[in-house]
């Protein structure tokens, strides 16, 4: 196609407003009215859930859900119910100004940015009560975490009004925890699981790596390679859970500053222990490296 300069240059600056036009909504009334009016329009709806501080994993959710639906909204909305006493909810990471060019930049069309009284009122007293779920792994060391992550997910659900929601798979138990919920509730909102985004070496990404040391940041590894010698184990026929967790354990001690939090071999859908490993399993694993709390896993299959 052959275009005159007056072409390409009206054609750039359309592209630019695109780009430029994304709507930041504090408010969740004024978010509602925003996905009401795609939704007059025929318009599909896709939501990025996140906390903010967006890295790679984030972005590549926004870029996946650009693809597959007409209106795409980020939330950015740091949730204190998912918080613990003495967690990190008062220095968890944050950067606005960046995060809104990221959106930007990859044609997001609404970030919607409430303040906590916008999702919970002054007598806000209702919350998801999550099933069996919820219990193992991070709900047993985190109390109340999931009970947090899916009311806040319900909401914003009920305030964007999407079609298709999109989560990483790192947090593995979240997923399963907000599934569950949409089936045992009727949503009507398709949740879409992408893959773990990772370093070069091998790190999960995450917003939490920002706390690590550059020490801390090597000894960090350790759960990417615990994960890799359970994947090692399974392709050479190993069915001895015990053996998992064991080899596991081992190389997350080797590093001085990593506690470990859990080291668990379970069924990829109830999350319950497995003693013996048959066709499928899911190692996760939660330690600490010096204060900061990671999580990773790996589907076995
Ligand atoms: O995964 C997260 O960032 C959060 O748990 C979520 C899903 C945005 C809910 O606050």
């Amino acid at each position: 196609m052959n275009l005159t300069w007056k072409q390409a240059f009206l054609l750039g600056g359309l592209f630019l407003f695109q780009k430029i036009s994304m709507e930041i909504i504090p408010a969740s009334a004024q978010m509602k009215q925003w996905s009401r009016r795609c939704k007059a329009q025929g318009k599909s709806i896709g939501l990025v859930p996140t906390m903010g501080y967006l890295h790679e994993g984030h972005l590549s959710l926004i870029r996946r859900c650009r693809a597959a639906t007409d209106s795409v909204v980020v939330s950015i909305f740091v949730n204190p119910t998912q918080f613990g006493p003495g967690e990190d909810l008062d220095r968890y990471p944050r950067d606005e100004e960046g995060d809104l060019r990221k959106c930007r930049e990859l044609g997001t069309d609404a970030v919607f940015m409430p303040d906590a009284s916008q999702i919970y009122g002054p007598n806000h007293q209702t919350y998801v009560e999550v099933g069996p779920v919820a219990e193992p792994l991070c709900g047993a060391t985190r109390p109340g975490h999931f009970r947090g992550v899916a009311t806040v997910v319900l909401k914003l659900f009920n305030i964007v009004l999407p079609d298709r929601a999109y989560f990483g798979s790192k947090d593995y138990q979240q997923l399963q925890v907000i599934k569950t919920m949409v089936r045992d509730f009727d949503l009507d909102v398709d949740v879409v699981a992408c893959q773990t985004v990772r370093e070069q070496d091998g790190l999960a990404m995450s917003s939490r790596n920002a706390y690590l040391s550059p020490e801390e940041r090597n000894e960090a590894l350790c759960l990417y390679k615990a994960l890799t010698r359970a994947r090692a184990l399974f392709a050479a026929g190993e069915t001895n859970g015990d053996n998992y967790l064991k080899a596991m354990r081992e190389i997350i001690s080797r590093e001085p500053n990593a506690e470990i939090d859990y080291v668990s071999l379970v069924d990829p859908e109830s999350l319950q222990d497995l003693e013996k490993v048959d066709s499928r399993a899911l190692a996760a694993l939660a330690v600490r490296v010096g204060r900061t709390r990671l999580i990773d896993n790996m589907l076995l299959e």
